[in-house]
């Protein structure tokens, strides 16, 4: 039986199962996500923190997702492959939307993503064929509104819960909650149709996202919201220093290695 994730799917899973979705860049983290079982794999505009070395996703380009998105394809087969809109890219008309959006989609994803209330855009990308994953809360792209990396959203009044609920009618198959109190994410999971991906959201989501450098302990720091799973960042440093060591001492190439 295939487990091929698609977003009807993804959607259908509300209730019945947790959505398990992370991150990845390229070739290499796309097929460890894949293989490993992950539901769904973003292609986050966080890769312009993470691989680029941008100081906030704001720099990141439509051509630099395109490039990430092209890659990452190449390893995922099982997960549905759902790529970010990036800053500036949707936000001037619904009309650029729906063009930025059919980019990611030639480049190999399956969906996309945007952040905030922008009901009319995901209305149109839905109508020509793109299913959309909505992100509210703190929405990285917003950090120079915000003033920097705070928690979001306080009662159920708060503008937050309108909006997950203006995305959700608009028709997202799931909606990102990031750094929201855990209380104020449990009323809006129940206050959706379709599944809630926390990230710094409490236990209550229908699902968890996280960055793929933050649990396999590639990531020079961690924030609350986030945990080591592995320690790929210690193995490799191990790894890096034998490798150096043994040129260095000529125990490598040996004849074994030699043609
Ligand atoms: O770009 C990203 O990594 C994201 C997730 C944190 C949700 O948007």
């Amino acid at each position: 039986m295939s487990l091929k994730r698609n977003a009807p799917g993804i959607k259908a899973l509300k209730g019945k199962e947790r959505v398990v979705c992370v991150t990845a860049y390229d070739l290499t983290s796309g097929m460890i996500a894949d293989q490993s079982g992950v539901d769904v794999v973003l292609v986050g505009d966080s890769v312009g923190n993470v691989v680029l070395g941008y100081p906030t996703t704001v720099p990141v380009t439509l051509d630099e997702m395109v490039h990430h998105v092209k890659a990452t394809r190449r390893g995922v087969s099982q997960a549905l492959l759902v790529a970010d809109l990036p800053f500036g890219s949707y936000g001037a008309s619904v009309e650029q939307a729906v063009e930025s959006a059919f980019a990611l989609m030639k480049a190999g994803a399956e969906a996309v993503k945007l952040e905030g209330d922008y009901p009319e855009e995901i209305r149109a990308m839905i109508k020509a064929g793109i299913p959309v994953m909505g992100h509210v809360g703190f929405t990285p792209q917003s950090v120079n509104k915000f003033g920097g990396f705070r928690v979001q959203g306080r009662t159920e009044s708060d503008p937050i819960v309108a909006a997950a609920k203006s995305i959700d009618e608009a028709g997202c198959f799931a909606i990102v909650l990031e750094l929201i109190p855990a209380p104020l994410a449990s009323k809006i999971t129940q206050a959706v149709g379709c599944p809630t991906i926390g990230i710094g959201a409490g236990m209550d989501c229908d699902g968890e996202i996280q960055v793929f450098h933050d649990i396999m302990g590639l990531s020079p720091k961690l924030h609350k919201h986030t945990k080591k799973f592995g320690d790929a960042g210690r193995v490799m440093r191990r790894g890096m220093k034998q490798y150096v060591q043994a040129v260095k001492d000529r125990t490598f190439p040996t004849s074994e290695n030699s043609f």
